[in-house]
């Protein structure tokens, strides 16, 4: 993976176009003319602007519009309502011609006869508060269960169409490390008294925690982009591909092991198949619930990164 680098550093080249302000002579009719000048200049520089403005490539819009929107954000920070709104209404603009995509891509063929299809991922930028990647699914291509620590995402569908599975951790919810509920302040409680206990129970039962479903739909493009958050919108989710798709993400502040924020993946299990003492649901809406359990990265995942072809973007 890597970032397109035929970058040209359009906003040096804008303002070096700005005429010197330095005036100093006696003679006022030349003053006069150079202010002329100077004012010709100014408008001049003006209308370029403008242009340029509204010649800015859809891509290019998306970056500066992440770039402000994200410009104050970290771990959990959400960005306000109005920031938010920005940038889905952008993003629900951008087409699969904008970032370069066609559907006769080979990123979108199965090409090798897998169980599950290899993905590729499009990488546009990534820098510490936000990056954006595409990710290309073929038929039956599945991103399995996974999470986004204290981030908030935007999933553009560029085409194709993808079925959608999401949940949300049951605040103050029970955890489930047999087939019997443990109250999370005795776990912690064991974690201060006896380390080795608990270590014993996790390699043995890996804790299952409760959750709720937040989307279980398909969406076939062109629909809205849908958004989750550090705590709800679906934060936990899975794609598979229905048809060939593909999907551009902007997550803000992107993955990062060293500050904490790397990837887990989870299983998910129906929440009749485990005894929850103490939780009550009525029948009707158990449907609407499951146990995660953390996993190892999927053997059979397969991402693998390619070079982004389309409009390039000028950082700044
Ligand atoms: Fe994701």
């Amino acid at each position: 993976m890597g970032i397109e680098t035929n970058l040209v550093d359009l906003k040096g080249k804008e303002f070096s176009e700005l005429p010197s302000v330095t005036e100093n002579s006696n003679n006022n009719s030349n003053a006069n003319s150079k202010s002329i000048t100077s004012t010709n200049k100014n408008n001049k520089s003006k209308k370029n602007r403008r242009r340029h403005k509204k010649m800015l490539l859809p891509v290019q819009k998306l970056y500066d519009t992440c770039k402000d929107v994200f410009a104050f954000g970290g771990a959990g920070v959400v960005p306000s309502p109005e920031k938010i709104e920005r940038l889905r209404s952008v993003l629900d603009n951008i087409t699969p011609v904008d970032v370069g995509l066609n559907q006769d891509m080979p990123h979108f063929r199965n090409s090798v006869a897998r169980r599950n299809p290899a993905i590729t991922y499009l990488h546009l930028h990534e820098c510490d508060k936000f990056s954006m990647g595409i990710f290309c699914l073929p038929p039956s291509g599945v991103l399995p269960l996974h999470n986004h620590p204290g981030m908030t995402v935007f999933s553009k569908l560029l085409f194709g169409t993808m079925h959608i599975k999401s949940y949300d951790w049951v605040a103050d919810g029970p955890c489930n490390t047999s087939s019997s509920i443990v109250n999370p302040s005795e776990s912690k409680f064991f974690l201060l008294i006896s380390p080795l206990f608990f270590l014993l129970k996790a390699v043995q039962h890996p804790e299952m925690r409760l959750a709720k479903v937040k989307v279980d739909s398909d969406f076939t493009a062109p629909c809205n982009a849908s958004i989750l958050y550090p705590a709800d919108g679906g934060n936990m989710h899975c794609f598979t591909a229905v048809t060939a798709c593909a999907v551009l993400d902007v997550l803000g502040p992107p993955y990062s092991d060293p500050d904490g924020r790397q990837c887990t993946y989870y299983l998910d299990f129906p929440f009749t198949k485990f005894s929850a003492d103490g939780v009550s649901v009525p029948e009707e809406e158990k449907e609407g619930y499951a146990w995660l359990q953390e996993r190892e990265k999927p053997e059979d995942l397969a991402v693998v990164g390619a070079l982004y072809r389309g409009p390039a973007i000028v950082e700044h």
